[in-house]
């Protein structure tokens, strides 16, 4: 379990998560434009708040899942950040099956960012995925990802991230794994000096991630 970090902002600190916060996450990562049916949305949800119910005895906040929230100084939560394993990652038609695991250990994925609209635009998007970029590299993960709205590639470019259609990934024996999801955007960060962005068949891709 990590401490509670003072940000630049005095007004603001990221706590990780707890059991205890998962009404709390469910309405701020409400606040992201899923692109689900209504009635699809209290349900998909759910796995984040099973997750939270995981130990948390670290490196991440729960497993393989790492919950973070921004609360002002009355305590008041104002945003959050979730991540984890990608559904492709455990989806044999998408990720080979003996590379599962080494996938779920270098490369994690951003569910959700959140701000409460009071709150934009004073930098507390840029902390929380600064954190949890610090906390995924100090854990060994060498990128990641997370699908967008295509309004946001600006956003996520400002923050160091790189989007394309599709997400591609080359493994240790040469091949490329290559993902699109209609109606997304996928973007990519790299964490470690091992990995880098490279051009393959004229696409960005994470080259290097999964390699020993
Ligand atoms: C997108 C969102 C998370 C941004 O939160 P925020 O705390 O206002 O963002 P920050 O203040 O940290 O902004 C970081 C940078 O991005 C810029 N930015 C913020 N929102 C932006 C947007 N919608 N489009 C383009 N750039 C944006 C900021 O100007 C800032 O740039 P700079 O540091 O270079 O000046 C917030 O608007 C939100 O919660 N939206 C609804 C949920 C959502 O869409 N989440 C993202 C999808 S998972």
């Amino acid at each position: 379990m990590h401490a509670p970090t003072a940000l630049s902002d005095p007004d603001i600190r990221v706590r990780t998560a707890t059991h205890a916060d998962g009404d709390t996450l469910v309405e701020l990562i409400s606040l992201v434009d899923l692109q689900l049916r209504a009635e699809e949305l209290p349900g998909a949800l759910d796995p984040m708040r099973h997750a939270l119910t995981d130990s948390d005895e670290g490196p991440l906040s729960h497993r393989r899942n790492h919950f973070l929230i921004a609360e002002n100084s009355d305590g008041v939560p104002v945003g959050a950040i979730t991540c984890g394993p990608a559904k492709w990652m455990s989806n044999p038609s998408r990720s080979p099956t003996i590379m599962r695991r080494r996938i779920a250990e270098r490369v994690s994925t951003v569910h959700g960012l959140a701000v409460v609209p009071a709150y934009r635009n004073r930098g507390i998007a840029r902390a929380l995925l600064h954190h949890a970029e610090e906390t995924f590299r100090d854990a060994g993960y060498t990128a990641l990802t997370l699908r967008h709205d295509r309004s946001l590639t600006k956003f996520y470019g400002r923050l160091g991230y790189t989007s394309h259609n599709r997400l591609s990934l080359t493994l240790p024996t040469g091949e490329l794994l290559s993902l699109v999801d209609r109606g997304w955007k996928h973007a990519f960060k790299i964490l470690s000096p091992t990995a880098s962005i490279t051009t393959v068949q004229g696409m960005p891709t994470i080259t290097g991630a999964l390699s020993d």
